[in-house]
């Protein structure tokens, strides 16, 4: 059994478009501070617009405690198709259930794209882990400007797609690659180690009373604001889904970073749509090798959904 002393900490990058579930994410991430050494957060337009997807990427900062790591606003579209966004599910604000107000600390100065290119082509090889939470364009921009920068990534972990679970904003895209499937298609086309982190798996990590009522009863600020943004974050998926409780898509990239074996998935040949019509945006995910072709990302599909849970309430309860 692998132990604290065996965990070789992460080098770490997240590209983020807060949203909801982005900042459980972030405050998970900072609350790790042994395993993950955050270099730096970097924004994108995806959930909401760039303003306020990187102003809740400073709201989260400083909800973590954590002033000393730069938070870069990114790309305010996508690479070619137009934009959309998700008021719908996480607010006009970009996150709901909580006081969203204007953080302390600024935005570092440079573009978020100029910052990936100057880091991951000045970094060690293979050194660099980046966490993908929203639309890839950021990443994509980079690896078009200077592509030799994909010899400082050590791999990518993308919250995106769906195979077996089907889309959740058309019947078979997921929002992230919708968004942005060129962009997916650039970092795909890369040949970067990807882990992508589905639909089929965070629809198997859902809350429930139980495990909300477990991070209210941290009793930190950190907890009642989590708490606070889940209860309303997840009403959406649950009703359009009937199902008994939401997915936090996006702390279960940070989750898999920690604690890789709460889930399982395999090596598969990944292929994303990029053509116009009703399959916009889809991911087909080889499962089964039909294809012959390279299974080159590993697709989770499954996980321990309460030891997802405790370990974001551990993690949490590190926090004010
Ligand atoms: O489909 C879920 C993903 O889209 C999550 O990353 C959520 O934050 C949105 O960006
Ligand atoms: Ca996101």
């Amino acid at each position: 059994m692998a132990n604290a002393a065996d965990f070789q900490p992460v080098d770490l990058i997240i590209d983020t478009d807060p949203g909801a579930d982005d900042v459980v994410a972030l405050l998970m991430a900072m609350a790790s501070r042994d395993e993950l050494k955050l270099r730096a957060i970097t924004t994108v337009a995806g959930n909401v617009r760039l303003d306020k997807t990187s102003r809740n990427a400073r709201l989260a900062r400083e909800w973590g405690g954590r002033q000393e790591v730069p938070v870069y606003a990114g790309a305010p579209r996508p690479l070619v198709r137009t934009p959309i966004y998700a008021e719908n599910v996480h607010g006009a604000e970009g996150l709901p259930g909580v006081p969203v107000y204007e953080p302390a600390a600024p935005l570092a100065a440079g573009n978020a794209v100029d910052y990936l290119v100057e880091t991951l082509g000045s970094a060690e090889p293979q050194s660099i882990t980046i966490a993908m939470l929203g639309p890839q364009t950021n990443l994509a921009l980079a690896l078009i400007k200077a592509p030799e920068i994909v010899h400082g990534i050590n791999q990518v972990v993308v919250m995106g797609g769906a195979h077996f679970n089907g889309g959740n904003i058309t019947p078979v895209a997921e929002f992230n690659l919708f968004a942005d499937p060129h962009a997916a298609q650039v970092v795909l086309d890369s040949g970067v180690r990807l882990v992508y982190v589905p639909l089929d798996v965070t629809h198997k990590v859902l809350t429930s009373e139980a495990r909300l009522a477990q991070i209210a009863a941290l009793g930190n600020r950190a907890g009642q604001l989590v708490h606070g943004i889940l209860d309303e974050y997840v009403k959406a998926d649950m009703l359009h889904y009937g199902l008994p409780g939401g997915p936090v898509h996006d702390a279960s990239v940070i989750a898999w970073l920690l604690r890789p074996r709460l889930f399982s998935g395999r090596e598969v040949h990944l292929s994303i749509d990029t053509r116009e019509g009703p399959t916009f945006g889809q991911t087909i995910a080889d499962w089964y090798g039909k294809t012959g072709l390279p299974s080159r990302v590993l697709w989770l599909q499954d996980g321990d959904a309460q030891g997802f849970f405790d370990l974001l309430s551990e993690r949490l309860a590190r926090l004010a």
